[in-house]
């Protein structure tokens, strides 16, 4: 994945548990770089490594660390001079949800080499949202929980996730339900 991801896995970490903690986290992770350059591209195995000793270091699990991550994703593309390209994505959750694919075509024309992933959505008679995730790398569904629950902040709105039917052999894409409703106090277990 691009550099981009892994900058922002430390900032994340360096943020909310400092520098020290994050040494011992690329450490454990055997990553000897100390920067990652957002437009060159790492191994997969980089981020999944980081994420792995993040779990370890912090006693927290891995779907934790993708959900949280997912989270400040949201706030970071919007502050990393992606802001226009978020704030052209929608004014609503379902709007910008459906947009993700044009959203990351955009990201392409300067990162070539992005292998991004699909989602569609729909609108159900309830007011609850499904969401088809489709993607070319495995075990990331916690990622797009996070990521969705930051986006529907940005919204001012909080929503609840759940994975409703997993991608498998005979289904291609995980399927979510996200429920919406106007936002209260959120918490994370990662503060
Ligand atoms: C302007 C904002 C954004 C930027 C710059 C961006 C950029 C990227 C980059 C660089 C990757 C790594 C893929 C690669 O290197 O091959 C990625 C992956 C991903 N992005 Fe985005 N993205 C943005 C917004 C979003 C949003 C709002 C979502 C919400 C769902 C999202 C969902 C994902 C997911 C789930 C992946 C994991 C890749 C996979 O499944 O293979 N992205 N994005």
């Amino acid at each position: 994945m691009y550099g981009m991801i892994n900058r922002a896995v430390k900032d994340l970490i360096v943020e909310r548990f400092g520098a020290d903690t994050w040494d011992r986290i690329r450490h454990k992770a055997g990553v000897t770089e100390t920067e990652f350059l957002s437009m060159e591209q790492y191994d997969d195995a980089t981020t999944y490594s980081l994420v792995a000793a993040s779990s370890e270091e912090l006693g927290v699990s891995a779907e934790e660390i993708l959900q949280a991550f997912g989270e400040y994703w949201i706030e970071y593309t919007g502050a990393a001079g992606y802001g226009e390209i978020m704030r052209a994505a929608g004014n609503s959750l379902p709007e910008f949800l459906g947009n993700l694919d044009q959203l990351h075509t955009r990201i392409r024309f300067g990162m070539p080499q992005l292998r991004p992933p699909s989602f569609r959505v729909s609108e159900e008679a309830d007011g609850s949202l499904l969401l088809r995730y489709t993607s070319h790398r495995e075990g990331l569904a916690p990622l797009v929980v996070g990521l969705v629950k930051g986006l529907a902040k940005r919204f001012g709105e909080t929503a609840e996730v759940s994975l409703i039917s997993p991608r498998s052999e005979t289904q291609s894409y995980d399927e979510f339900r996200v429920v919406r409703s106007p936002r209260e106090t959120a918490t994370s277990s990662m503060g």
